[in-house]
């Protein structure tokens, strides 16, 4: 992100100009370096090394990023920018003054202008980092001329390449050098980010279909490449002129939707990726007086997403100390009296901090996931704003508290004259190839910077957590089971919603489509699935008299339900490979909330607003009451659960 000039910002209400995002500090007179105590080069691997250190493909378990061996891999990441487009949207495209920082990267990965790709490699070792951020631009994949020469005068056997070739190359080289490499989908048109770009949401100048059709092309294309583990499935969701992106609408402003199709539709072309999904990073008319406000991830706690891969999504958000929980970035013109992040104290900060992003790792919630700050940055060399300063050391203070997956912005830069022309690059080229590094004694920031990449934190084998996951039907079905995606529609015109295979029902609400799935004691499920649409299977007695009721066949499981105007229809039944108890207990949730203290997935709400009903963790669902007396119109009442062996 980080846009350098303020865009104008009108509304049609001709309100008054602002920036969403904004004035990153411009590189002043060059101080002098300030002395810094001699610190030793961060710990680094070579490539080899780093390629031995981890297994792909990688998932999460609860909060940890792992490898194919059930080992922690922490992302610590950087952005390689470029290929997102630096044009900064007026003026003639050719012209560098019009690139942001006065560099054009012609559509990829920066520097290959100025060193080999090995310099690169080598260099990204040097850092201590172990992955990489990949910005690009949905343009970018459709550009059918080759690069200019000049963009790789360094790596001549890149010319005549398309930049999406370069990429491949780009994508090829990281890989071999043992770099996981996660794919940015930054912008659509190709230009420097943010502000009213163009770019604001996922179908911004395209339609959504596009977005997800563009995505599955790059499943694909890395699909024989498990060092690409990650799917990063759009930047900076933002307000526009006209509209704010939302979590819950179910319509076309709906981010939280957006990123469920879409990871729904690279599950199915690779199953392996890691879908990372970014919060909303901004909302709202930034002017004092009008409504606004970055919610980041602080909507997933309320609504999370289920994949039929449960152990993939890694959820993200961006912080950078010129902008704030309620303040754009702007300076001047559109700037509000809200708090920059980097005015706050460092306790309070760390808490703010929490509650737009990490908040997510708190054990089993059904929203229980990795964040992976996928950006934050300053400027280097050159910087006088003693406030972003302090800010760097704060937050980076604050990643380590929380043992975070990082990725700073940017990795790499130019030089001209000796001065940098983005100092907040942590690699700088001149044209000859002279380096500047955060790592050199010049660079105010590489103390911190090595705290960070040398910060303790937990490795090895992380536990397999239980698993807790939300369904949601309120836009149509919630179809997260493989199995029953290979199957005829069970209950044709109802809302579904069906459980992960690896898991079974465990909740459901009143007056919404949302219900909990778990794998707490699962038993094993055979194939077996028994749709339930009357009384047949009460066999045990009458559990719940002058109610209607769904029950499953003795020895079957609740792993889905369907529902009419919310009103109870089916339950979907799973056999399951063991004898199961046909005693059981009554959970009515029909005039309270009714889930088990200290149970579950039970400090967080998996649908606010409506009673919940939810079985004990060693327990499961066997069947749901409904009534449509005193006007409950078929919602349900009450879940029988029965023990788990
Ligand atoms: C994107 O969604 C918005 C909000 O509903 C809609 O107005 C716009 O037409 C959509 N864009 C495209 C290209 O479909
Ligand atoms: C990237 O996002 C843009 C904007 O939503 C979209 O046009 C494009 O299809 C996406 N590309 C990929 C590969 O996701
Ligand atoms: C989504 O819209 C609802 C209702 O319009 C609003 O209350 C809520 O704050 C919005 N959420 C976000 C994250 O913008
Ligand atoms: C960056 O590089 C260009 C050359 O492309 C140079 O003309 C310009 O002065 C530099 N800009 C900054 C901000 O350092
Ligand atoms: C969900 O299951 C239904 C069968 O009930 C199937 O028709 C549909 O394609 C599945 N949807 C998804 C997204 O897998
Ligand atoms: C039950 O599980 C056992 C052991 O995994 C397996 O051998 C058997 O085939 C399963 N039975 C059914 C009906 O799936
Ligand atoms: C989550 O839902 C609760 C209960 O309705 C509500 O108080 C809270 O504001 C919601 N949180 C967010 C971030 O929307």
């Amino acid at each position: 992100m980080r846009r350098p000039t303020p865009a104008a910002w009108l509304s049609a209400l001709a309100l008054a100009a602002a920036t969403l995002a904004s004035v990153a500090p411009t590189p002043e007179a060059h101080a002098a370096p300030r002395a810094a105590a001699p610190v030793a080069a961060p710990t680094t691997l070579t490539g080899p090394e780093l390629a031995a250190s981890w297994t792909p493909p990688l998932s999460t378990r609860g909060r940890y990023v792992v490898d194919a061996t059930g080992k922690r891999f922490k992302l610590e990441s950087g952005n390689w920018e470029g290929a997102q487009g630096t044009w900064k949207g007026s003026g003639d495209v050719n012209d560098d003054a019009n690139h942001h920082a006065g560099i054009n990267a012609h559509d990829i990965p920066k520097g290959l202008d100025r060193v080999p790709m090995a310099t690169l490699m080598a260099d990204f070792h040097s850092l201590g980092i172990n992955s990489i951020r990949l910005p690009f631009s949905n343009a970018m994949l459709h550009m059918t001329a080759p690069v200019p020469d000049r963009a790789v005068t360094a790596n001549p056997q890149l010319r005549g390449l398309t930049p999406l070739q370069v990429f491949d190359e780009v994508v090829a080289a990281l890989t071999a050098d043992g770099f996981a490499v996660i794919l940015n989908n930054h912008t659509t048109t190709s230009r420097f980010c943010c502000a009213l770009d163009g770019n604001e949401r996922w179908n911004s100048s395209q339609s959504t279909q596009q977005w997800i059709d563009d995505w599955v092309f790059l499943a694909n294309r890395y699909r024989t490449n498990p060092r690409v583990v990650g799917a990063d499935l759009r930047n900076e969701v933002r307000r526009d002129v006209w509209d704010d992106p939302n979590w819950t609408t179910g319509d076309d402003h709906d981010l939280f939707k957006a990123h469920a199709q879409a990871g729904r539709a690279i599950q199915r072309a690779n199953p392996e990726l890691l879908l990372v999904l970014e919060g909303i990073n901004w909302y709202g008319i930034p002017l004092d007086g009008f409504d606004h406000g970055r919610p980041q991830l602080k909507p997933v706690v309320n609504l999370s997403h289920t994949f039929t891969r449960t152990d993939k999504v890694v959820y993200s958000a961006h912080f950078y100390g010129y902008t704030g929980p309620r303040h754009s970035g702007a300076t001047g013109t559109g700037e509000t009296h809200d708090w920059r992040y980097r005015e706050y104290s460092p306790a309070d900060l760390a808490q703010v901090v929490r509650n737009e992003a990490f908040v997510v790792h708190t054990a089993d919630q059904h929203y229980t996931a990795p964040v992976w700050i996928s950006e934050f940055g300053v400027g280097g060399r050159g910087q006088t704003n003693a406030q972003e300063m302090a800010w760097w050391s704060t937050f980076i203070d604050i990643l380590i508290a929380n043992d975070a997956d990082f990725a700073v912005w940017p990795l790499v830069g130019a030089t001209t004259n000796g001065v940098p022309n983005d100092s907040w690059a942590l690699l700088s080229y001149a044209a000859d190839g002279t380096r500047q590094s955060i790592t050199d004694e010049a660079d105010w920031r590489r103390t911190a910077w090595q705290r960070l990449v040398d910060a303790p934190s937990q490795q090895g084998p992380i536990q397999k957590p239980v698993r807790w996951n939300m369904l949601n039907t309120d836009y149509g079905d919630d179809n997260a089971s493989a199995l029953m995606a290979t199957r005829p529609d069970w209950d044709s015109g109802a809302a579904k919603g069906t459980c992960p295979d690896s898991e079974r029902l465990q909740g459901l609400s009143r007056s919404t489509g949302r219900a909990l799935c778990t794998d707490q004691r699962q038993p094993l499920l055979t194939d077996v699935r028994v749709t339930v649409k009357d009384e047949r299977y009460v066999t045990n007695g009458d559990w719940a008299s002058g109610y209607s009721k769904l029950q499953c066949p003795a020895n079957h499981v609740a792993v889905g339900f369907s529902e009419r105007s919310r009103a109870m229809s089916g339950l979907l039944c799973a056999k399951a490979n063991v004898t199961l108890s046909t005693s059981g207990r009554n959970v009515w949730f029909d005039r309270g909330d009714n889930r088990p203290a200290g149970g579950g997935s039970t400090a967080s709400d998996w649908a606010p607003g409506y009673y919940k009903g939810q079985c004990a963790d060693h327990e499961y669902v066997a069947g749901v009451a409904y009534t449509w007396r005193w006007s409950h119109g078929g919602v349900p009442d009450a879940l029988l659960c029965r023990p788990l062996p």
